[in-house]
């Protein structure tokens, strides 16, 4: 198992967003969670990159194991050095004043003489989106919401991280351009054998998306199984399928 997270419970000071969730991830898998506005998603994101900003959630019990190993007293450079996750935040926080390019090399800071296999990277980023590749000098504030969209995501690659979390990539963005960003993981999921951990509201992209899944409700898992399942499921069906 790559990711195993046991019992989770986390708290924003007196407030507890997480109460107890345990769910698993393993090496090539492409997994969903989904869930509403304040379900915890994020709260569940930000706590496996051990983010340690004052607005991150401070775990309170329970476990996070990575290949078997706790994690809860890693730093999270130390995550990114040693390529085992990357983070593609809500709200994207991409480098506006920063072109395309240079953001994307700025992502590789931890892969120091690895220079071919960053150009690999890069070659793969611009052929999965094209339109970054067109605008590989423009400043980043300048893309539209959906081509930002696709910069976080290529940098979250440009790290060399086998295993990517995304939070809500689909937030903003036309059905078109979410497809063409779900098509893309899924090449880089089968090319490299990448583990993909996605958190969505939009149940239906989601569950097409991701083999199977966990259904987050108010800080809790109230469903799981395969995407199949999930689909037929009758309270996800009624809950974030439209009925
Ligand atoms: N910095 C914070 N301080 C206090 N409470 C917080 C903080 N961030 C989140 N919460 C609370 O934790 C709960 C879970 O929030 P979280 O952001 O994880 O939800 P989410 O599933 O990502 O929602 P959304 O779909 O709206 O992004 C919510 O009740 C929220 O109000
Ligand atoms: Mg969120």
């Amino acid at each position: 198992m790559l990711l195993e997270v046991k019992d989770l419970v986390v708290n924003y000071g007196g407030i507890q967003a997480l109460h107890g969730i345990s769910f698993n991830v393993d090496e090539g898998e492409v997994v969903t969670l989904i869930g509403a506005n304040g379900a915890g998603k994020t709260s569940t994101l930000m706590s496996l990159a051990r983010l340690t900003r004052p607005e991150a959630p401070e775990v309170r019990r329970g476990d996070i194991l990575y290949n078997g190993e706790s994690i809860l007293k890693t730093e999270p450079h130390e995550l990114v050095q040693n390529k085992m996750m990357s983070l593609v935040p809500e709200g994207r926080h991409i480098f506006g004043n920063l072109t395309v390019q240079e953001n994307l090399t700025l992502a590789t800071y931890a892969r120091k003489g690895e220079t071919s296999e960053i150009e690999d990277t890069e070659d793969l980023v611009y052929s999965l989106f094209p339109r970054l590749k067109e605008r590989r000098k423009q400043r980043s504030e300048s893309l539209s919401g959906g081509e930002q969209q696709m910069l976080a995501v290529g940098r979250a690659l440009m790290t060399g991280a086998t295993f990517i979390m995304l939070d809500e990539p689909s937030m903003g963005l036309a059905p078109i351009l979410m497809y063409d960003m779900f098509r893309a993981l899924r090449e880089i999921n089968k090319a490299k054998n990448m583990t993909i951990l996605v958190v969505e509201q939009n149940a239906k992209v989601a569950l097409d998306f991701a083999s199977r899944g966990y259904v987050l409700d108010t800080g809790e898992i109230i469903a799981e199984g395969s995407s199949d399942v999930l689909r037929n499921d009758e309270r996800v069906k009624k809950a974030y399928l439209g009925g």
